[in-house]
């Protein structure tokens, strides 16, 4: 059964758009909030309201998704002057679907607790494309009762949910499954450049890398992509940036900080592609890397 909410996001950046998109195409009251106001006229002609702070977004929807980079930004959007929980929200539910470490999204659940109103997280897989097409995956954390509540616009943009425990756990799941995949781009990188003196087509080697056990599931989406990149094309639409990655990869070393353990393959991640950063690609899409790679490492 179709159920139409009042829903309110606050984060129309790339994912934050995308997912907008979808809540409109299932007939959702939406009303957005960006910080840069512009990255909200698209959606404003697709049919959203725009709110002018957060504050004002939190009066006027049900329940809140928040799409945003980091804890610095979930502090300002939330904690902020004008911010979501600046006004009455006594019985609103929040929905944080940021990357970020689980003691930031524990700390984000007090803080909403204390203004009655109830946060779980949903952190996802997938990106821009799956993101507009309901087909994320996401990894829920949060009290059974607010899950259960959330579930039908969870249903709306998801492929899967999983509900992996109290709040924190969406966090810790997410942090992990990242972890094997940013490191895939160094790896597939390092791999190529094994083989480049094979002379095959970079499309087909990286069909044959997709069919095998030496690609991820990643390889069948965005392997044409990365063919592209090797072959010096034009790069894909910009979904998941270098950036970004290191931002994940920086927080999962913070997080594996705190819990005491060794995490030496993402530390030496992180400082390739801070140097591919310091070459100029931190704005590129993640496809990108693999071919820098090759290009820096040629001799
Ligand atoms: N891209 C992906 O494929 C993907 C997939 C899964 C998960 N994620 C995660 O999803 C989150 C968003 O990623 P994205 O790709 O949508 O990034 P993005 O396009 O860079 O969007 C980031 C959003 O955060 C906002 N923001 C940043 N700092 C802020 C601050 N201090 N105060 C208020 N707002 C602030 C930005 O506002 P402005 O527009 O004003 O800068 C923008 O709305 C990240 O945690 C990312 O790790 C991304």
């Amino acid at each position: 059964m179709e159920v139409s909410l009042k829903v309110g996001i606050a984060g129309t950046g790339r994912m934050g758009a995308a997912i907008a998109e979808r809540l409109l195409a299932r007939s959702h009251e939406l009303t957005v909030w960006n910080r840069t106001a512009e990255k909200t006229r698209g959606l404003a002609a697709a049919g959203a309201s725009v709110a002018a702070t957060p504050q004002e977004l939190a009066t006027k929807a049900d329940v809140v998704i928040t799409m945003l980079t980091d804890a610095a930004a979930i502090d300002a959007t939330y904690r902020g002057a004008r911010g979501l929980l600046a006004g009455d929200v006594r019985g609103r539910l929040f929905i944080d679907m940021s990357t970020v470490r689980p003691e930031v999204e524990k700390a984000l659940a007090a803080s909403v607790k204390a203004k009655g109103a109830a946060l779980i997280e949903c952190p996802v897989g997938g990106t821009v494309g799956p993101a507009r097409d309901g087909k994320l995956f996401g990894f829920v954390g949060g009290e059974p009762a607010d899950v259960s509540r959330a579930r039908p616009l969870l249903d709306d943009m998801c492929r899967r949910v999983e509900h992996v425990g109290p709040i924190g756990t969406g966090a810790s799941v997410k942090l992990a499954i990242n972890l094997p995949l940013l490191v895939y781009y160094q790896a597939l990188g390092e791999a190529l450049s094994l083989c480049r003196s094979v002379g095959v087509d970079p499309a087909r080697l990286i069909d044959i890398f997709a069919d095998s056990s030496g690609g991820p599931n990643m390889l069948k989406v965005r392997g044409p992509a990365i063919a592209a990149t090797l072959q010096g094309k034009e790069t894909a639409p910009v979904t998941f940036d270098v950036d970004l990655i290191r931002k994940d990869l920086r927080t999962m070393l913070e997080e594996a900080a705190a819990l005491g353990v060794e995490l030496p393959l993402t530390a030496n991640a992180l400082a390739r592609y801070d140097e591919a950063a310091r070459d100029g690609i931190g704005a590129s899409d993640a496809t990108m890397l693999p071919a820098h790679w090759l290009r820096r490492s040629r001799k």
